[in-house]
């Protein structure tokens, strides 16, 4: 089967087509197998490839094959699921130390992992939300602020941070979204958009929207330490990664999402994402074979919704 291997780390040139022996039905018993039509490019993607996490991945090194979302069709049967469902999800790929991610034809997948895709939303579509919505509503839970408490969110102009105010307002939160391009993140439920600026313009902005300062942060953009200003003693505040945590202050919670898969949950939001009550977007779709290509574009920045690679 084709799959594009991360042959070294470096730049987007390492990423190369590359062919595999296919999984076998029942080769790894409690696995079944995908046919994939659609893998995202996630952030962490090219964190991994560039050698930036290296020192995160245990005994994972090059060659590995990259991608967390999929979508595509069960080729075994699944508790539940009959082979040829549509099925989208992400693979842990590097807490399962496989080194096998979605940039391929076929995965293998636990079924706990999996969630039916509704016939009326594409593959594409489909890939785009797994990784980024559950993560974001995990973000949200870890907050745990009662309903009505005030969040700021961070990044709320990219993937992860759509979903989180989406997810957050959702939850009955009052949300203040910091987004450069404010164009439609009132319509995904945040209350003020905050444009991003320097941090202390953020916090005069989070100010005239809660004026006794925020409950919580979901800081999806990375910003850090200077946020910690905009949050109440005692409050909250979550980052959507280890590379950048404030140290805590003032009694308040810091904690870092890492996201994992529920099909349960999963299987709502896509039911969501075809009644149009959950919204993803997609920036690009390209085939495999530009795989790199799609590393330089996710690179480049500004890039309004996720990258995916039709398969
Ligand atoms: N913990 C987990 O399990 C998990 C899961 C998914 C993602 N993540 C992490 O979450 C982060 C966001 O992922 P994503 O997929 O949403 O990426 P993305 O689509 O590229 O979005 C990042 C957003 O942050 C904005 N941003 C960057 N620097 C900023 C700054 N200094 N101030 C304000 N906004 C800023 C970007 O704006 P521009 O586009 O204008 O640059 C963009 O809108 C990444 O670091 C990713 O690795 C973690």
């Amino acid at each position: 089967m084709r799959v594009v291997e991360v042959t070294a780390y470096g730049g987007p040139e390492v990423l190369r087509m590359a062919r595999r022996p296919e999984p076998e039905a029942g080769d790894v018993p409690g696995r079944v197998r995908v046919r994939l039509k659609a893998a995202a490019v996630n952030q962490a993607d090219l964190k991994i490839r560039s050698g930036r996490f290296a020192a995160g991945l245990g005994d994972l090194a090059p060659p590995f094959v990259l991608g967390y979302d999929f979508a595509g069709r069960l080729l075994d049967p699944a508790p539940g699921l009959p082979e040829g469902t549509r099925v989208a999800g992400f693979v842990p790929w590097v807490a399962e130390g496989t080194g096998e991610g979605t940039y391929a034809e076929v995965i293998r997948a636990d079924p706990t992992w999996l969630a039916p895709i509704p016939d009326d939303v594409d593959f594409t579509t489909a890939a785009s939300v797994p990784l980024s919505s559950l993560t974001a509503a995990q973000a949200i839970d870890l907050l745990d602020l009662p309903a009505g408490a005030s969040v700021l969110i961070t990044g709320a102009g990219g993937v992860l941070g759509r979903f989180a105010v989406q997810h957050a307002s959702a939850a009955g939160y009052r949300v203040a979204a910091v987004a450069g391009d404010e164009s439609d993140v009132h319509l995904l439920g945040a209350e003020v958009v905050i444009p991003r600026g320097a941090p202390e313009e953020v916090i005069t902005g989070v100010l005239g929207f809660a004026p006794e300062r925020v409950d919580g942060v979901f800081d999806a953009a990375l910003i850090g330490d200077s946020l910690l200003p905009a949050v109440k003693d005692g409050g909250a505040f979550v980052s959507a990664s280890g590379e950048r945590v404030p140290i805590a202050e003032r009694d308040i919670t810091v904690r870092v999402v890492v996201g994992h898969p529920d099909s349960a949950r999963l299987k709502g939001m896509l039911e969501k994402i075809d009644s149009r009550e959950l919204a993803t977007r997609m920036a690009d779709v390209l085939p495999l074979e530009e795989a790199a290509e799609a590393h330089r574009r996710a690179e480049a920045g500004h890039r309004p919704g996720r990258i995916v690679l039709m398969i």
